[in-house]
């Protein structure tokens, strides 16, 4: 399995705390920076604009005690809040219905690796399924992005003790899925599941996803990542994507079956295995 971090993405990094953020949080931003080969800079005051000016930075990573918070000079902020998986766990508990968890056909024990993780709204349902005896293993190719939501698994409380037990049980590896596919062992997961962005997504989800589109890697998913993924699982690969957006034909003809809902604008398409084939 894989360990090391790819850190190839890297734009103009930024590290800094909350204005009255303490010498142990200081610390923090400064490890950190150097952990995403950023510049750690002293809040003194400044505002977010005047930091990313003065530095000629891209983004600023701001480190507080209970949370992380990327900004860009265009006023966009990503930090992790899990309320849309909260309403989707819910519901399924109510309905035992979800179209991702009907595709990803979970059971106890399972090992789930989330390619794109971005909010984690999937792996934590993943994780609440596949339950202790399982792994939830949660890929993010920007390390920024993957900080915030690594510090997000780790410490956003929630009221329901048993979707925040799921939450800590996630692993986010800051790692490109192109990679770190390539170096898993063949059947070494049970499901391998992609939501990359698709052009469509990034227009009609600007408010729901808005912040993690903007920082986020929008290179297309190819085919060769989804054999690898297919080499890597052990029963199935599961691709997001908009009804609207058909996957390129190589990949349409790889698809056993499509999981959606009639009014829903997703659908998962559902892939074999090799070894299932
Ligand atoms: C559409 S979002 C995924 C949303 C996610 N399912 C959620 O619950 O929030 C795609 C995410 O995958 C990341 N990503 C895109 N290409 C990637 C790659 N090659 N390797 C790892 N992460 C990637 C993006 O940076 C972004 O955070």
């Amino acid at each position: 399995m894989p360990t090391t971090i790819s850190n190839h993405q890297m734009r103009r990094l930024v590290v800094t705390t909350a204005a009255n953020d303490n010498a142990a949080i200081e610390d923090e931003a400064q490890k950190l920076s150097h952990e995403l080969n950023g510049v750690y800079v002293r809040r003194s005051g400044r505002s977010i604009k005047s930091i990313l000016t003065t530095a000629a930075a891209d983004r600023l990573l701001i480190v507080r005690r209970d949370r992380y918070s990327l900004h860009d000079l265009s006023g966009n902020e990503y930090q992790f809040h899990p309320n849309l998986v909260i309403v989707r766990a819910m519901n399924y508990k109510k309905t035992g219905s979800d179209h991702f968890l009907e595709a990803a056909d979970l059971r106890e024990g399972d090992k789930v690796i989330d390619c794109t993780v971005g909010f984690a709204t999937e792996a934590l349902l993943a994780s609440l399924q596949v339950g202790e005896t399982g792994e939830v293993v949660g890929l993010e190719s920007v390390p920024e992005l993957a900080v915030v939501t690594r510090e997000g698994t780790r410490k956003y409380t929630l009221i329901q003790k048993g979707l925040e037990a799921a939450l800590r049980r996630i692993v986010v590896l800051n790692w490109d899925y192109r990679e770190y596919l390539a170096r898993c062992l063949t059947s070494s997961a049970d499901v391998v599941y992609f939501d990359p962005f698709f052009d469509e997504t990034l227009e009609k989800s600007a408010q729901s996803i808005g912040a993690l589109a903007a920082f986020g890697n929008r290179a297309p998913l190819d085919s060769r990542s989804i054999l690898e993924a297919q080499r890597v699982a052990r029963r199935s690969v599961i691709i997001k994507h908009p009804k609207s957006c058909r996957l390129p034909k190589e990949t349409e003809d790889l698809v056993v079956r499509e999981v959606s809902g009639r009014k829903s604008p997703v659908t998962f398409a559902v892939i074999a295995s090799l070894r299932s084939r």
